[in-house]
């Protein structure tokens, strides 16, 4: 068989790193361990069954079995107006500030294709989702990293950013609740973003993948209740954390009028769009009780606490998560995340993703998702307490 070369923009992409530690692991499951996985970031509970059921009805309907309408169906639309108005107090117009997206991810790479030029600054943080990064390098732009420390909440400091890159920057994601770190943004965080992006015409990508998931009561704040935000950004949502529609692939991007029509521009050369009945699923998402979403925050919070409560009396010294569904631990002294993770799953079985694939400054960190029942993460802590690491 002839072995076509690649092209040179895919031989530019960043290397997964995380394939390797799939690989890792399955090999340890094909040697018949009982592995406990905790480096992945795929939600364990089943979509909720009304909308599922919503979902089963729409597939008879004749009507999506013909070509959606390009950009998605108006009452699509509609109910992501409704949903923010409701859940945030933020007036949407639904035909001119919503883009349907084919999940999360692909509105996140797809953003710095419709708004950098080959050579443009992008700013990204680190620690980070790696996504950030493959859009970045399909559009040939440069990314420039903005730390997330511990001693500033995991939050960037922008008056790190030189004024050079400031001005040179296009686009910069940021994500609260946070992957990997689990930390939130308040609404002043926000109206500071908007103010430095707005001095410097930088478009604010907020990736709002963990909206629905805030611990103790507090309700994560959206990028669009900040003052002016929706003059200089866009919110990406997922269904896929919020109502466990992960394999679905359905979310949407929502803000600034002329991102969202850059974003529509592209899709209607690449796709037409999502398939009518997982719209009308997804609206049904949207429009329908909220309290299966309650209950899900209620799990993962009695998650966190378990595991938390486990470390703690093992010895090891961490923080418990404010959102998203992960724990971001400090490895022990004189380890790098890479070698303790290996570690762990070696001796202990145990999975956890080591923080330097999520950037430089995840170095020191390891990842811990809380997507697994209680007993198995206490049963995780235990395992790892006999290695007599604490
Ligand atoms: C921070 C963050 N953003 C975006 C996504 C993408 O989600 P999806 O493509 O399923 O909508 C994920 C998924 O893990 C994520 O962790």
């Amino acid at each position: 068989m002839k072995q076509f070369p690649l092209s040179e923009l895919l031989q530019s992409l960043p290397k997964q790193f995380f394939a390797s530690l799939v690989d890792k692991v399955a090999k340890k499951m094909a040697e018949g361990h009982d592995i406990i996985n905790l480096g992945q970031g795929n939600p364990d509970q089943p979509t909720p069954p009304h909308i599922v059921e919503a979902m089963q009805k729409a597939v008879a309907n004749p009507k999506y079995h013909k070509y959606s309408p390009f950009q998605g169906y108006s009452f699509l639309k509609r109910a992501v107006a409704k949903f923010y108005e409701r859940e945030y107090g933020v007036a949407i117009d639904p035909e001119k500030e919503v883009a349907v997206l084919f999940g999360g991810k692909a509105g996140l790479v797809e953003i710095p294709q419709c708004l950098a030029n080959p050579g443009d600054i992008v700013l990204v943080p680190d620690p980070g989702y790696p996504d950030y990064w493959s859009g970045i390098a399909l559009a040939r732009a440069e990314m420039v990293m903005m730390p997330l420390r511990a001693e500033n909440q995991f939050l960037p400091d922008y008056d790190e950013i030189p004024a050079s890159i400031a001005e040179k920057a296009k686009i910069m994601f940021l994500n609260y609740p946070n992957n990997p770190t689990g930390a939130i943004a308040s609404k002043e965080f926000f109206e500071e973003t908007v103010s430095f992006a707005a001095k410097h015409g930088i478009c604010v990508v907020h990736d709002f993948a963990y909206g629905a998931i805030g611990f103790d009561g507090k309700k994560p704040v959206s990028f669009l209740q900040a003052e002016g935000a929706k003059e200089i950004g866009v919110e990406i949502y997922t269904f896929s954390k919020t109502y466990n529609m992960a394999g679905w692939r359905v979310a949407f991007a929502v803000g600034n009028e002329s991102v969202i029509a850059a974003i529509n521009l592209l899709q209607d050369h690449l796709y037409v769009s999502l398939f009518g009945a997982i719209q009308e699923a997804a609206a049904t998402a949207l429009l329908s009780s909220q309290r299966c979403v309650e209950e899900l925050v209620a799990l993962y919070e009695s998650r966190r606490n378990t595991l938390i409560d486990a470390l703690r009396q093992i010895g090891w010294d961490v923080d418990a998560p404010k959102g998203s569904f992960f724990a971001w631990l400090p490895v022990p002294s004189g380890w790098t995340s890479e070698r303790f993770s290996d570690y762990l799953l070696e001796k202990a079985h145990v999975v956890v993703a080591p923080g330097i694939g999520f950037g430089k400054h995840g170095e020191g960190y390891v990842r811990v998702g809380l997507l697994t029942s209680e007993s198995r993460l206490q049963e995780a802590a235990e395992r790892i307490a006999k290695l007599g690491l604490f």
